[in-house]
């Protein structure tokens, strides 16, 4: 099987900026898992779906055609790059990944992803459920105060007008509602290394995972 690096961690830890630079700096391929949640909260919302209800919203998921390619996304031939990085699919997303039957559902269309030669996933779950034998386990987090920061920076290059105590706030309600579901909540597994990102240059992140993974290459 192709090797996989597993990086798991809170919303707006870093994990999509890192893992695909450490996924470019190997030639793997990237998945990036909370873009399929982004998007089944996207189609929910859209067809006026019950968000909570996990039958009808695993239909949904089994049924949707999704394409991924040059960094853009896009559902049944229509382009939602844009429009799944807002924060009402981010919300609608946190929603839907609670519904465990829409996680399985989901699951197929994941490992689908581990192609030679290799994958970097990142996600909230990548290591405990969906990829269980990652070769290279990553834990990365940072201060929830720092996270905001982050995706405050990131939404005012979009011109967009976030309020950075609503960013706080919403990070704060994400990681309660992630940290305590029932069905593969966010948590850091044993065998993960944690990194802690707080004040850490990206270029230093990576650095650090590429070290970690040549080390083990190493020892195998
Ligand atoms: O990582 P991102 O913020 O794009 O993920 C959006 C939401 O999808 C998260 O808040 C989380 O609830 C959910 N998610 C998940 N499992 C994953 C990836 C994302 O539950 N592997």
């Amino acid at each position: 099987m192709p090797p996989v690096i597993a990086i798991d961690g809170p919303s707006a830890s870093g994990k999509g900026t890192i893992a695909e630079a450490v996924a470019q700096r190997l030639g793997f391929h990237y998945l990036d898992s909370g873009a399929l949640y982004r998007i089944v909260g996207l189609v929910g919302r859209e067809c006026g779906a019950n968000l909570d209800n996990d039958l009808e919203i695993s239909n949904i998921s089994l049924n949707l055609k999704i394409k991924f390619d040059s960094g853009r996304v896009w559902i049944d031939g229509r382009d939602v790059s844009v429009q799944i990085r807002g924060e009402i699919a981010g919300a609608a997303a946190s929603r839907v990944a609670a519904l465990p039957g829409v996680r399985r559902a989901l699951m197929t269309l994941q490992h689908s992803f581990r192609q030679p030669p290799g994958l970097v996933a990142d996600g909230r779950d990548m290591g405990s459920v969906v990829f269980p034998d990652a070769r290279l386990k990553i834990y990365l987090t940072a201060t929830p105060e720092e996270r905001a920061r982050r995706r405050y920076k990131q939404l005012m290059e979009k011109d967009s007008g976030a309020s950075m105590a609503a960013l706080l706030q919403d990070i704060r309600d994400r990681d309660l509602r992630d940290s305590t579901r029932a069905a593969a909540p966010l948590l850091k597994c044993a065998d993960a290394v944690e990194i802690d990102t707080t004040g850490m240059p990206v270029e230093d992140v990576v650095a650090r995972v590429l070290h970690l993974y040549q080390k083990l290459q190493k020892t195998q």
